[in-house]
């Protein structure tokens, strides 16, 4: 299983600066190349960023600066070596292409067009760049947690976008923080690549196993996928939780143990919550915590409702303090 991991940031810049545009995939070391003009249209100016399946590039469009349009610029997804070498490579991005353009949302990343460059067969969408650190950058600079206020700022245009995913019939197979950007006009999820649509929607989309593309972060990942089981919603449910927990308190909920190691040290009956959170937000959050799909039982427009509800007045939690 391949855990997907962010490049520090010097291994970023050096690969960035290479004249051949290259990528390694950290753990794999391998190299691959990318034209540096696709589809004559879009010429790669440098890496963006490195997951466990693919790279996404900053690119100019020079059909929009032909045009004098004062923003060309664009970012571009294509699959790391690994992944482009599957013979449906293309249809592994186009799934991730489809899923993602259906959500029409301020808070989900906004994918333009999904093309094949013919020259090097490259499949690639273009979308919009986005500028900011990702949650995982945002927690290093707080390794104590966010502040109630800042906390809410994040946790609620996630929860948003999660809610719209879902009711659109789109899972997102893979939360994280490193999939999750703070934007200069707002916060985006991005990273729709072990998406998948809900039951008996989109049927003619092609079904990807997800035991193939072992590429997903294991302690976000609910336990129930971890035993292999399909992906739900309530299985985003869980790697939402863990980021909400993480942050809130700067930690991990079970110590970045997988689901299933901190299910056998039983690590649910320690579960403290964050010192941060208000205590009406706590019974949500660790439901939606929960090892067992079948105890998980919150969906994201109700812990987006227990985080939108105001704290009670200190009168009442006074009262709701004293016994009897
Ligand atoms: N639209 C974008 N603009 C700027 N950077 C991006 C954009 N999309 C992704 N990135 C960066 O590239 C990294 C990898 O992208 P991602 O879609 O998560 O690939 P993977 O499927 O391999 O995990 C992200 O963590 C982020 O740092
Ligand atoms: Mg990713």
């Amino acid at each position: 299983m391949i855990e997907s991991a962010q490049q520090p940031s010097s291994v970023l810049t050096r690969l960035a600066d290479s004249p051949q545009h290259r990528v390694a995939n950290e753990k794999t070391h391998r190299v691959c190349e990318l034209p540096e003009l696709l589809c004559k249209r879009y010429k790669i100016e440098r890496l963006l960023g490195v997951g466990g399946m693919g790279a996404v590039y900053r690119a100019r469009d020079l059909l929009r600066e032909q045009y004098g349009d004062p923003d060309p610029y664009i970012a571009i997804k294509t699959l790391n070596e690994e992944f482009a070498e599957y013979p449906d490579a293309s249809a592994l991005l186009y799934t991730e292409f489809a899923l993602t353009s259906r959500l029409r949302h301020g808070n989900v990343i906004r994918l333009h067009a999904f093309d094949i460059d013919p020259a090097s067969q490259r499949a690639f969408f273009t979308m919009e760049e986005l500028k900011g650190p990702t949650l995982d950058q945002l927690l290093e600079q707080h390794p104590d947690g966010l502040p109630w206020l800042e906390f809410r700022s994040v946790a609620l245009p996630l929860l948003e976008a999660l809610t719209c995913a879902h009711e659109m019939g789109v899972l997102h197979g893979d939360l994280k923080p490193s999939n999750v950007m703070l934007a200069r006009d707002g916060l985006r999820l991005f990273d729709f690549g072990l998406g998948q649509p809900l039951k008996g929607l989109l049927n003619s989309l092609p079904r990807l196993s997800r035991k193939r593309i072992a590429a997903w972060t294991p302690r976000y990942a609910a336990l129930e996928l971890l035993n292999g089981e399909p992906l739900t919603t309530v299985s985003d449910i869980y790697g939402m939780a863990c980021i909400l927990y993480e942050l809130s308190s700067g930690i991990h909920p079970y110590s970045r143990l997988t689901a299933k190691q901190a299910k056998a040290m039983e690590q649910d009956k320690t579960l403290q919550k964050p010192a941060k959170l208000p205590a009406h937000c706590w019974p949500a959050l660790r439901t939606a915590l929960a090892f067992d799909k079948e105890n998980r039982e919150i969906d994201a427009q109700r812990l987006l409702d227990a985080f939108t509800a105001p704290r009670p007045s200190l009168l009442r939690r006074i009262c709701s303090r004293r016994p009897g």
